[in-house]
């Protein structure tokens, strides 16, 4: 362990716009005494911003507000003056097109609060999908000393005497309709018992996975990740998080001290181990683009193949996250990882241990949750990455959510142009389609949807639902959401809006996926590639202004995270110039 803590006390940046007796201090301590703080907590106490991301329009941030209430308890007992402040919050289930283009806009919009204002240390309040990763960009970027602490999942979902996992039963559900299983009222009826409870998705889909990338990053307390929403030790974990955050301040412990190439290789490798979802390669990417750590997609296939995915969490196994909490959650995981050699154990996290010491006593109350390894959903739990003449700068795909038959196949492409062609067509009994053809959908990448919306995960025909079939290979530039399934090829790039060769593909063209090979291959020469990409024109209409104009023009690819051009790097926290 080489970290080095701090000399103690120094001068905060805070206290910039607090210290002293000018007249621009009385102005910054002045006007904020009119909430009632008395003088001297003004004296060069640590500042500690509550960026929260609660909104009534991002539910699974819903109580977020009342968290906020514990970790200011917990910043006021370690001699902190705690400041709670609102900050974007990018929910999953109400943003349109995709809450994906926003989380860039999140992210600058957090870095900016951060460093504009008198904040010398941070608490990250998240939950929902896109929250946690922009506001870990944006801390990242300035370089403030920052602590995450997630919301929680909800309480599992039961229906009619099954678990109902968030996301992962709507899509089953879903499909059961359209190949008649279920009736209409029974999916109403099922709608209401899908959320019981306060708190983010209770499948291992993005919301969880992110909140395990996190502690896996060191970024969160020991234990966070899952704690359900309303279980009394989330209000434990978020004081203590409060109480946290002052010492790091004191240390000055930074995300650059914690967020290194080791915390990234040991996110992935967790990644692999829980069965996460695909959108933490987007999201790891361009959070290891804020720190300057060198970070690709060969990273994510070298490290994630030998990993067994060990979580029998939907949408890969069983059971949901209440479930993975009490079998003793994330840290029996990275034990597991770092018995394994799989984990780097000097890694530092924001408690100032490395990782190693938070997890090594960890044990495991439920061995069909947390399996042992002769017994994992998947001996390669990792994300896989393929590339080939389809996909240059690479695809993904998610082999524990995959079925094994389909590892290995050669299709006819049937093309949608669009995600409005696809709903135009899928449910066409006319459609030539059969189970053996691949899905090809085009135009959903970031600069294509514009966001790279989570609709890689294209419902089967009707027709094929009917006759039992319940997967087919499909390829597209979109995302998927963290609690679908399939053998499904994502993140395709260079996307098709970008000229990728996925924008030249046409109904009938033969596709071969080897996963084992990590290939994906468009089965026709190079010269004809070539003609038809020299033929081809953009279909899709650029916005005309705001920022969905700034995000289409600065978008960068999937492989390498989708972050804006300009917000890659770090950009410190130096304190602007006064206002007056
Ligand atoms: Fe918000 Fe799943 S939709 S966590």
């Amino acid at each position: 362990m080489t970290f080095q803590p701090a000399d103690w006390p120094r001068k905060l940046r805070s206290q910039e716009w607090y210290g002293g007796t000018s007249r621009d201090t009385i102005y910054h301590r002045g006007w904020l005494k009119n909430q009632g703080y008395p003088h001297d907590l003004f004296d060069g106490r640590p500042v500690i911003g509550i960026l929260n991301t609660w909104s009534e329009l991002t539910p699974c941030n819903g109580h977020l507000r009342d968290l906020a209430e514990k970790v200011k308890a917990g910043v006021w007992e370690a001699g902190g003056f705690p400041v709670e402040v609102p900050v974007f919050s990018a929910s999953e289930n109400t943003f349109r097109p995709t809450a994906m283009m926003y989380r860039n806009l999140a992210a600058m919009a957090v870095e900016e609060v951060m460093r504009a204002q008198p904040i010398d240390g941070a608490v990250l309040l998240v939950g929902c999908d896109k929250t946690t990763p922009s506001l870990m960009m944006g801390a990242a970027s300035t370089d403030i000393p920052s602590i995450v602490v997630t919301g929680g999942p909800m309480l599992n979902g039961w229906f009619r005497g099954e678990r109902v996992g968030s996301g992962t039963a709507l899509w089953q559900m879903s499909e059961d309709i359209k190949a008649g299983k279920m009736s209409q009222e029974d999916f109403l009826e099922a709608e209401q018992a899908m959320s019981r409870s306060s708190g983010t998705c209770n499948t291992m889909g993005t919301a969880s996975t992110m909140a395990s990338m996190a502690e896996a990053l060191g970024m969160a307390l020991s234990g966070n990740a899952a704690i359900p929403g309303v279980d009394s030790r989330r209000k434990v974990m978020a004081q203590l998080t409060g109480r946290r955050i002052v010492q790091m301040v004191k240390d000055d412990l930074k995300p650059s001290d914690i967020l290194t190439k080791q915390a990234f290789e040991n996110a992935i490798r967790c990644n692999g181990a829980i069965g996460g979802s695909t959108n933490a390669v987007i999201h790891l990417l361009a959070l290891a683009g804020r720190c300057g750590v060198d970070l690709t997609l060969d990273d994510w296939d070298r490290l994630g193949r030998d990993v067994p995915t060990i979580v029998n969490l939907m949408p890969s196994g069983k059971y949901l996250m209440e479930e993975f909490f009490y079998a003793g959650g994330l840290p029996v995981v990275l034990k597991r990882l770092g018995e394994a050699d799989m984990l780097h154990r000097d890694a530092l996290t924001v408690s100032g241990l490395g990782i190693w010491d938070e997890v090594k006593e960890a044990q495991n109350w439920n061995e069909d949750v947390i399996l042992p390894v002769d017994k994992a959903l998947t001996a390669s739990g990792g994300i896989a990455v393929l590339r080939g003449n389809l996909a240059p700068k690479g695809a993904v795909l998610k082999p524990s959510a995959a079925s094994p038959h389909l590892m290995q196949h050669r299709g006819r492409a049937v093309v949608f142009e669009d995600i409005d062609d696809y709903k135009a067509r899928i449910n066409d009994d006319a459609l030539e389609i059969d189970e053996t053809c691949i899905m090809v959908m085009k135009n959903c990448g970031p600069k294509g949807y514009p966001g790279m919306s989570e609709v890689g995960n294209m419902g089967l025909p009707p027709k094929i639902l009917k006759k039992g079939i319940t997967d087919m290979v499909r390829i597209s530039d979109a995302r998927m959401s963290g609690t679908a399934y399939g053998t499904v090829v994502l993140h395709t790039a260079p996307e098709a809006a970008a000229g990728g060769p996925l924008a030249i593909v046409r109904t009938g063209d033969m596709i071969e996926l080897d996963v084992a090979a990590r290939r994906i291959h468009l089965d026709l020469s190079d010269a004809e590639i070539a003609a038809r990409l020299a033929d081809w024109t953009s279909p899709v209409v650029p916005p005309v202004g705001g920022y969905p104009k700034l995000f289409v023009s600065t978008v960068e690819g999937a492989d390498t995270g989708a972050d804006l051009d300009f917000l890659k790097g770090a950009r410190g926290n130096a304190v602007p110039r006064d206002s007056h």
